[in-house]
């Protein structure tokens, strides 16, 4: 079932996806329903809900929050929730981090924590978001911390070790 707001729904199910995966459209393994975070939630009790690249990254906490609370209200205890999104990595050991907490294996000393991978396409992209749209990337901590605002517990995240579109991804479940 894909789901998007109804221009991207239509555009999806009669241009992109029939020229993508023609076999899987024309077999009927693919549903479709409109729908607008803000007002609706998801279709209930499926197993899997994946949110797909760059969903949460340009709403603002509060924003995101709602639209979690959707994803919560129509999640049952045997759902998973998969958010693909940047995860910006912390790059001191200043502190007690989620990566340490969670048994993330930190590069050794004296390497930076996240073995100094450059990931500038995520940090401009976190610019780009502060500048357009008051909101940003989000380290682990603070996923951590909005999926528990709206009571989600969450599973260990995969950390990438590449650059630009290779996300992170963070499971969570009621
Ligand atoms: C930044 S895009 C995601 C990028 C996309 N995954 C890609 O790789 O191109 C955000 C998506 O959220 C959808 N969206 C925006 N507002 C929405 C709403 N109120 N309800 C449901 N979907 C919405 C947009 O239509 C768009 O598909």
């Amino acid at each position: 079932m894909l789901q998007d707001v109804p221009a991207q729904i239509e555009m999806a199910k009669t241009e992109v996806l029939p020229k993508v995966c023609p076999v899987a459209i024309g077999e009927g393994h693919l549903d479709f329903k409109a729908m607008d975070f803000f007002s609706e939630s998801p279709v209930k009790d499926c197993d899997v809900y994946f949110v797909t690249e760059k969903y949460l990254h340009n709403w603002t906490d509060e924003e995101c929050k709602t639209i979690l609370t959707s994803l919560v209200n129509a999640m049952s205890s045997n759902s998973h929730l998969l958010i693909n999104d940047y995860i910006i990595q912390h790059v001191n050991r200043d502190r007690n981090t989620s990566e340490s907490a969670l048994g993330l294996r930190l590069a050794p000393e004296p390497l930076f924590p996240h073995y100094g991978a450059g990931r500038m396409t995520r940090y401009s992209t976190d610019l780009d978001m502060t500048f357009t749209y008051n909101s940003q990337e989000c380290t682990l901590e603070h996923f951590i911390e909005l999926g528990q605002g709206v009571g989600l517990n969450e599973g260990a995240p995969t950390l990438g070790p590449s650059e630009g579109y290779a996300n992170n991804m963070i499971r969570a479940y009621v």
